[in-house]
């Protein structure tokens, strides 16, 4: 065990801080249950345009610069890391600003609102020479992690198929008030791609599963909905977005289903990936987050239920038995962010790389044309 005492604090701005801000906030006050990392992210500074926002955060007492144009934040030498946490439209030009500053960047997906931001946004992150990764935490669940070093050992034999997908519904209610996400100007043409894409991609992406053409069937949402001022606003983006894609697996073509659902009745923040194989395979869902399903084949054919509890990549002062959830998962991928950025991830998980974030825009790219013509359509290699 490393007590927090002997880790090196790393201070971190965050610009952004909406619902992702607080939640990275409230890990880093937690980090106390960090067993074995060497690094500790203390939240020194937030930028944010609404002042209200910015108040939340004084309740941390490292957090001492509260500003609302975030370059006074990147002014502030004392920053070594930030995190970003605005609309789709805004990425590029913050990304851009934090890499000119000389920081280091955690950046949330989708990377750029469409594929030439990622593409700039990935050329200034190799001429900068800083460290960047992208935020994406489901793999950090145990089961998440499971999966893939089944997958990556190859013990399931010759892969069959593969589907992988994030489904919630907490668009299915037409009362629910519009904001930015709902729109294309702001969330991006590629609309729930953009917004659930990268949880669905990562897993795949960093198997080496990358699509190399598809088909997409796209659905939009309602048109209209509440403003929060008593009217009414028109809503564009695609809801819900199904890629039957093929990938190269072992030499082999096959079927990889990417699912992303804005509008998927009865689930709430539901991560899944299935991997089927000719000897085996693997199922996990958060919405069992402790649960394991193995198939084996032998004489008899089993799907094996296992608990697996609390083994996530970072070692926490967390009971083995209890199970895991989404703040823990923001941690763990925290932890992954910091330990490699420190040279110590040592063969485990690491974040999105902007390589990564920038095949996931190929993949939506890709989506929207298929959509556009009704034909499979290639991806880029
Ligand atoms: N990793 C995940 O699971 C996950 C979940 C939700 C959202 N996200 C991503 O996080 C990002 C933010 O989403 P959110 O749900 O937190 O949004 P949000 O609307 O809750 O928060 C965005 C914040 O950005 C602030 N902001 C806007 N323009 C700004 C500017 N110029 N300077 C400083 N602050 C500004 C807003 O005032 C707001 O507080 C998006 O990229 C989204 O895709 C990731």
């Amino acid at each position: 065990m490393i007590p927090n005492s002997l880790m090196k604090d790393i201070s971190i701005g965050i610009i952004g801080g909406g619902l992702m801000g607080r939640e990275m906030a409230s890990a880093f006050a937690r980090w106390c249950a960090m067993a074995d990392v060497t690094v500790r992210p203390v939240l020194t500074a937030v930028a944010d345009l609404n002042p209200a926002t910015l108040d939340w955060f004084k309740i941390i007492p490292s957090c001492t610069q509260l500003v609302t144009d975030y370059h006074a934040l990147l002014a502030n030498p004392a920053i070594d890391v930030v995190y970003v946490a605005v609309p789709h439209h805004l990425h590029e030009k913050i990304y851009l600003d934090v890499l000119a500053a000389g920081k280091d960047l955690f950046a949330e997906k989708p990377f750029g609102i469409d594929l030439p931001a990622a593409e700039r946004i990935l050329a200034a992150v190799k001429s900068s020479g800083r460290f960047v990764r992208c935020s994406s935490e489901m793999p950090f669940f145990p089961g998440a992690q499971r999966a893939f070093s089944i997958a990556r050992g190859g013990e399931i034999g010759r892969v069959l198929e593969v589907v992988s997908g994030f489904h919630h519904s907490s668009d299915l209610d037409p009362t629910k008030p519009a904001n930015w996400k709902r729109r294309n100007v702001t969330c991006g043409e590629g609309g729930v791609l953009n917004d659930l894409g990268m949880h669905a991609c990562h897993v795949p992406l960093r198997l080496g599963w990358k699509p190399q053409r598809l088909f997409a069937q796209l659905q939009k949402g309602y048109p209209t909905r509440p403003d929060g001022q008593g009217g009414t606003t028109p809503c564009d983006t695609w809801d819900n977005a199904s890629l039957s894609t093929w990938c190269s697996i072992a030499g082999q073509e096959v079927p990889l289903r990417l699912e992303m659902k804005r509008l998927a009745p009865g689930a709430t923040n539901t991560w899944f990936i299935e991997i089927l194989g000719t000897d085996g395979g693997v199922r996990f869902s958060t919405a069992e987050p402790k649960t394991l399903w193995i198939f084996e084949r032998g004489k008899e054919q089993w799907w094996k239920r296992t608990e697996l509890g609390f083994g996530t990549p970072f070692k926490t002062v967390t009971g083995g038995i209890f199970e895991p959830g989404f703040p823990d998962v923001i941690q763990q991928m925290w932890a992954a962010f910091l330990m490699e950025r420190a040279g110590q991830l040592d063969g485990r998980f690491g974040c999105a790389t902007p390589e990564e974030a920038v095949a996931t825009h190929e993949i939506f790219a890709a989506a929207l044309r298929s959509q556009a013509q009704g034909s499979v359509v290639a991806v880029p290699a």
